[in-house]
């Protein structure tokens, strides 16, 4: 089988293939894409190819503000899609898609659909090098894009759903605790009450800074006194990774990888807490035995045992921020294993690429932005002149979602739950942001995200702002060790190309 230019597309396409009708809706064929793993169907009119519905169209759609609950799916697709016969070279094959720019083509012999043969199938079989022939199909930001097949879970933005492992995270974060859901993230499964009495003996005593560490933190802390925290963190995490001797992911095998995890997923609580304090002169505080993840942070923060509502409400935040599909960090993290780096290094990178706004920086930027607009009255003036000036709304948008993010919804739950003025507020602030996006920038579908309402319920709970960004961070840790595991379980290295764009090469260097 490694002699592709011999190989024909009956030996890679597949079938049977999932199959359309031009009369059904958009969502139906969308559903059977979902449930079958599939990018695209094929449109057929009894066993004959009239037309092929792909992932972009669906993209396309959703950019174009369209319903796709009553759009048919003749409206989308491309109709007479090119095809292949069953008996064609495989390697000509993917010239020809590569040329024609098709992910995914029809293999039709005597008019009669027989297989659907992809630009994956034929790149994975032929082994031919792709990368002249497609940078130019790939959508600016990756959108859309999958790079990676994985078991940890998924977004689906046009239902506004999300899930860890075969678990709607939402339903999680409702029913269980955070050491279970790092528990089903690390080892594929809901612990049992045993499993999680053995995983909270486990996590327990790496919750303590290494003894390596704790006389440099001080140090760090002093020389970044108004330096965010997050910046701090990585640094901290980094030096650990080499104090504690993390080995490359490459030379490890799974239980030692996993160990790795569990040490930094632990700690990172403890050293946030510590690096807060020590940037406001106060002394550390060690963690609580007798308390669990969510509660003992608040306490290693404030020095006081929180309030079982506040620590129920971060805890379900951060259960509900543990992992959501390759958002940014977790692809960073997931790259650097893939050069067979330590587990240090991968969610070192994770943690800078967490830092910027456009990802995990936004809940103290939406705060920030209720504070600028002060009061109801002001709320639609100010958020009118923002949009009409080219600013962004921060805490609204999303790349995947194109409805509701589920963790809004359940963090604005929250925040009601606990109450407050700023609740009322942020929820009419919310109300008229969704107004005016929708007026200054139709078809966007532009609603709040996880940041809006996550700055909220985090300051009702008595977490500073610059804690905010942290501590999304500390649960994060836990799906990047997740992603770094499964990574590492079957690597190859994550290597794409770019398009040349420069002056035409090669020219002659000029003297001087
Ligand atoms: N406010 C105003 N307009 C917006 C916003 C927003 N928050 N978000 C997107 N848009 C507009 C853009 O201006 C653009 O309009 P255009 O077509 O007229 O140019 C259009 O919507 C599409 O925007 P993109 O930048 O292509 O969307 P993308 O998918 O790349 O961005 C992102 C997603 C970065 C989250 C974006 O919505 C944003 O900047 N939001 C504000 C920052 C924020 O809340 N970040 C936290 C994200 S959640 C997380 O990472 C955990």
């Amino acid at each position: 089988m490694s002699d592709g230019s011999k190989q024909t597309v009956a030996d890679v396409m597949s079938r049977p293939v999932v199959t359309a009708v031009s009369g059904e809706t958009v969502a139906e064929a969308a559903s059977r894409m979902r449930e079958r793993h599939v990018g695209s169907v094929v449109v057929v009119d009894g066993d004959v190819p009239v037309g092929i519905l792909t992932e972009r169209d669906l993209v396309r759609l959703s950019a174009d503000g369209a319903d796709p609950s009553t759009d048919r799916v003749a409206d989308w697709m491309t109709p007479d899609p090119d095809s292949v016969p069953s008996d064609a070279d495989a390697a000509a094959a993917f010239t020809s898609l590569a040329e024609r720019g098709y992910r995914h083509i029809p293999v039709v012999d005597d008019k009669v659909l027989v297989g659907l043969v992809s630009m994956r199938d034929l790149m994975r079989i032929a082994a031919i090098q792709p990368a002249d022939t497609i940078a130019s199909d790939i959508p600016r930001g990756l959108e859309g894009v999958a790079v990676a097949e994985t078991t940890i879970g998924d977004v689906r933005g046009f239902e506004g759903f999300y899930h860890y492992r075969q678990y709607d995270a939402v339903e999680l974060a409702e029913k269980r605790t955070l050491e279970d859901a790092w528990y089903l993230l690390f080892d594929g499964e809901l612990p049992t009450l045993d499993e999680r009495n053995r995983f909270l003996d486990e996590v327990r005593p790496l919750r303590e800074i290494p003894a390596a560490l704790a006389p440099v933190l001080p140090e760090i802390a002093r020389l970044g006194t108004d330096a965010p925290p997050l910046d701090l963190l990585r640094t901290t995490v980094s030096l650990m990774a080499a104090a504690l001797g993390f080995r490359p992911s490459l030379d490890v095998d799974r239980v030692e990888l996993r160990a790795d995890g569990l040490r930094v997923c632990a700690v990172v609580p403890t050293l946030l807490a510590s690096i807060h304090r020590l940037q406001r002169g106060l002394q550390p505080i060690p963690p609580h035995p007798e308390l669990p993840y969510a509660a003992n942070y608040l306490y290693m923060l404030n020095d006081k045992v929180p309030l079982p509502e506040h620590a129920r409400a971060i805890e379900q935040y951060l259960i509900s921020t543990i992992d959501h599909g390759f958002n940014a960090s977790t692809f960073t993290a997931r790259v650097i294993t893939s050069t067979g780096a330590d587990l240090g290094a991968a969610v070192v990178g994770a943690i800078g690429a967490l830092s910027g706004p456009l990802h995990g920086g936004a809940p103290s930027r939406a705060l920030a932005m209720l504070d600028a607009i002060g009061t109801p009255e002001q709320a639609e003036a100010y958020l009118r002149e923002q949009v009409s000036s080219g600013q962004r709304l921060m805490g609204f948008g999303h790349r995947v979602y194109k409805t509701d993010d589920p963790r809004s919804v359940m963090l604005r739950g929250i925040a009601e739950r606990l109450g407050g003025e700023q609740v009322e507020f942020a929820k009419q602030v919310e109300r008229t942001a969704v107004d005016v996006l929708g007026e200054l920038k139709p078809g966007r579908r532009l609603y709040t995200n996880v940041e809006f309402y996550a700055g909220v319920v985090m300051s009702t709970c008595g977490l500073p702002r610059e804690m905010f960004t942290p501590t999304f961070a500390s649960s994060r840790m836990v799906g990047w060790c997740a992603h770094v595991l499964e990574q590492a379980a079957d690597n190859r290295l994550i290597r794409p190309s770019a398009s040349y764009v420069g002056p035409p090469p090669p020219q002659p260097v000029p003297e001087i």
